[in-house]
């Protein structure tokens, strides 16, 4: 029997992430997928991907030679978020795939470009934005999108994360914004792009605002857990007011300091109540509840609850799930087609809650947005910040 084709796969960025969730998966030979090589612009840490693979590595982030001598199908782009933008395109123009972490790209303008770059390539671009691959949030988009509580008006979603999480951020590379574009860039846009994903729908305006209220930047004197390099220059704080072009409005905010790691959830509609909670790290530290609770309250009718269990793995089992759809084409049980949309091409499958170049896009300009409101004050309107992206959707708006 003919064995299945492979498919090459090529990463930048050998760091944390990379180590942790996509390099293992070339830990042993398989033949539907092969390593070809890798970049990384230090060194070190190339040295220490030569030790464990023997591919061909590159110490750069520019990608184009790896892409010119190697001819990889798929880019994993793995590298710290400002270098992303301009290795996707630079892999599209090439006609490589590209499936990059998130955010997809430090600014709206940089995302348009990738956007712009992908419309001008054959190739195209997923995003591992890994939370919608939680059987939670798939429960939770299902529930949406069979209309249990009619059509959504309003979301609530509070985010937050411990002080050991939370202020990580302001340790690492995240802390300058010129490198994570802040909490409201590297971390929300999991969550904006969740409400964009969990409502069906485009953002049209955001109001927003960022503070910083628990760190401190300055000299360390060992002794305040809450001081953190004096160059850190984001926000540990984030809130906003969402619009979506079908009427309905989320309010979001998170915080980089609190007892319990998760979010909360409303959602509300012209039917009913859809609530949900999501711990990572319950109070004080304790491991979280087995199972997720749904609770949907009908306009007309009982209340009824949904369990989910918890399941194993890093961020809750959501980056198996991820995987096995992004990199084998298989679908996760239950799967919804996207929203819809026309069948991806490349090696991704062909349905699924993938998100695409633009679903990046939305989700990077909402907390672009809220840096841009937080600044001058104001609501700031998402297509003025996507130039040149015409989409098909754009008219698409639900009437609420
Ligand atoms: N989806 C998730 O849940 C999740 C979790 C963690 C990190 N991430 C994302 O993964 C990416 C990597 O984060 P990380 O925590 O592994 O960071 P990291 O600092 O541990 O690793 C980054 C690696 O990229 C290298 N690098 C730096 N600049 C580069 C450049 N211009 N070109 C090529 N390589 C470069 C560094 O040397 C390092 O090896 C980020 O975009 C981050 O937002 C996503």
């Amino acid at each position: 029997m003919a064995e299945p084709p492979s498919t090459r796969y090529a990463l930048v960025g050998a760091g944390t992430r990379a180590w942790k969730t996509y390099l293992p998966l070339f830990a042993h030979p398989s033949p539907g997928r092969s390593l070809v090589g890798v970049a990384d612009s230090d060194p070190r840490r190339l040295a220490e991907v030569a030790e464990r693979w023997s591919v061909p590595v590159y110490p750069t982030g520019d990608v184009r030679p790896m892409l010119d001598d190697l001819r990889p199908e798929v880019l994993i782009v793995t590298s710290p978020d400002c270098a992303h933008a301009g290795q996707i395109a630079a892999a599209l123009d090439a006609g490589v795939h590209v499936l990059t972490e998130k955010p997809m790209a430090l600014t709206a303008r940089q995302a348009a470009s990738v956007v712009a770059a992908e419309r001008r390539s054959r190739a195209t671009v997923r995003v591992a934005h890994n939370m919608r691959y939680l059987n939670l949030h798939r429960t939770i988009r299902d529930l949406l999108a069979e209309g249990r509580i009619g059509t959504p008006t309003r979301a609530h979603l509070s985010y937050r994360l411990r002080p050991d999480h939370g202020r990580s951020y302001f340790l690492r590379w995240h802390r300058r914004a010129a490198a994570s574009g802040g909490l409201q860039i590297t971390k929300s846009c999991h969550h904006f792009d969740l409400l964009n994903w969990w409502l069906a729908d485009r953002p049209q305006e955001v109001t927003g605002w960022t503070g910083r209220l628990h760190y401190h930047p300055g000299p360390d004197r060992g002794d305040d857990e809450r001081r953190v390099p004096a160059d850190a220059d984001i926000a540990d704080t984030v809130s906003a007011v969402i619009r979506y072009r079908g009427g309905a409005i989320a309010h979001y905010s998170l915080s980089a300091r609190s007892p319990w790691e998760g979010y909360t959830l409303t959602v509300q509609g012209t039917d009913g109540e859809l609530a949900a909670r999501y711990e990572v790290v319950a109070a004080g530290g304790a491991r979280p509840a087995d199972r997720y609770t749904v609770r949907l309250s009908p306009v007309d009718g009982p209340p009824r609850r949904i369990t989910v269990p918890r399941e194993s793995g890093t961020h809750s089992g959501a980056d198996a799930r991820m995987l096995a759809a992004l990199l084998d084409g298989a679908l996760p049980d239950g799967e919804l087609p996207d929203g819809g949309a026309p069948p991806a091409p490349g090696p991704y499958g062909a349905r699924g809650p993938a998100a695409t170049a633009v679903d990046g896009a939305y989700a990077v300009a909402v907390g672009e947005a809220v840096t841009r409101s937080a600044a001058h004050g104001g609501p700031v309107a998402i297509d003025g910040l996507l130039p040149g992206l015409v989409l098909p959707e754009a008219t698409a708006g639900r009437s609420v």
